[in-house]
């Protein structure tokens, strides 16, 4: 796992800064929530970091490293909001998640391997042999999180990944990336609109609002003390905000 960052990144349409000197850090081993109204430039970011959106100042390195500007990189995976058109219809499930593993290993290797990524996302294995269509909402944001698992990136970057989903699966879906987390150490850049779910998830929070961030750092400290104006008109708006840890 190494360090994804942001350094001072600007992306621009046309006249107007979609995302505006932004500067992050997601440490090793590290949820990171991005939160902001909507249209604040969170998917911009990340797209900017998976080379689908055209950075036009700063630069974003994994573990010192550019990302590369186009381009699928493996060490970076992205989950989209909505799992019904980022899985193929016509793929069965297995067939999905082994299309993003390495290449290599031999057939029963690859079909274990498929086997044991399923199981992490708590999938019945026999799911592999499904259509997506079979499956609900949740299973199949459980198959592109196993899919995303399966290239062993360093980091992956969430976008609304529970936003889409009935509120009864997306409590199950968090605890699986806090599992995933505390379980294999997973780094994480995890966008939503919702602080609650944000603060369900995350150990540092960053705030953007018009393309920039106001605020950032630990959890504890942005979602208590918040310093920023905005930052405490976002959480005016949660409910139950006392509670720290409760679900959504
Ligand atoms: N491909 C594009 N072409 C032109 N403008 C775009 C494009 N993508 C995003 N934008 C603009 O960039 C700004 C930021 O959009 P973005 O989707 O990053 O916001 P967001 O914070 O992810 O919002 P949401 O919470 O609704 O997902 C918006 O004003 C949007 O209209
Ligand atoms: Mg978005």
């Amino acid at each position: 796992m190494s360090e994804l960052r942001f350094d001072d990144v600007t992306v621009r349409y046309g006249r107007t800064a979609a995302v505006d000197g932004v500067s992050l850090a997601v440490p090793p081993g590290a949820v990171v929530g991005l939160v902001g109204e909507s249209g604040s430039g969170k998917s911009t970011l990340a797209r900017a970091a998976v080379g689908l959106a055209p950075i036009a100042g700063g630069r974003i390195t994994l573990g010192g490293v550019p990302v590369p500007a186009r381009g699928r990189s493996r060490p970076l995976q992205m989950v989209f909001q909505d799992p019904y058109s980022s899985l193929d219809p016509r793929m069965t499930v297995g067939a999905s998640v082994a299309e993003a593993m390495p290449p290599g290993g031999s057939r029963a290797d690859r079909r274990a391997e498929v086997e044991r990524l399923l199981e992490l996302v708590h999938l019945n294995p026999a799911c592999a042999g499904a259509v997506p269509a079979r499956l609900s909402g949740g299973q199949r944001q459980r198959v592109a999180l196993a899919r995303a698992l399966a290239a062993r990136p360093r980091v992956i970057v969430a976008d609304e990944i529970t936003s889409a989903l009935d509120v009864s699966v997306q409590g199950a879906v968090l605890n699986l990336v806090r599992e995933l987390q505390r379980e294999l150490g997973l780094s994480m850049l995890f966008i939503s609109h919702n602080l609650a779910v944000v603060r369900y998830v995350a150990s540092h929070v960053a705030v953007m609002r018009r393309g920039r961030l106001v605020e950032q750092g630990p959890a504890a400290r942005v979602l208590t003390e918040p310093g920023h104006e905005y930052t405490r008109e976002l959480l005016a708006a949660v409910p139950g905000r006392t509670t720290r840890r409760s679900r959504p």
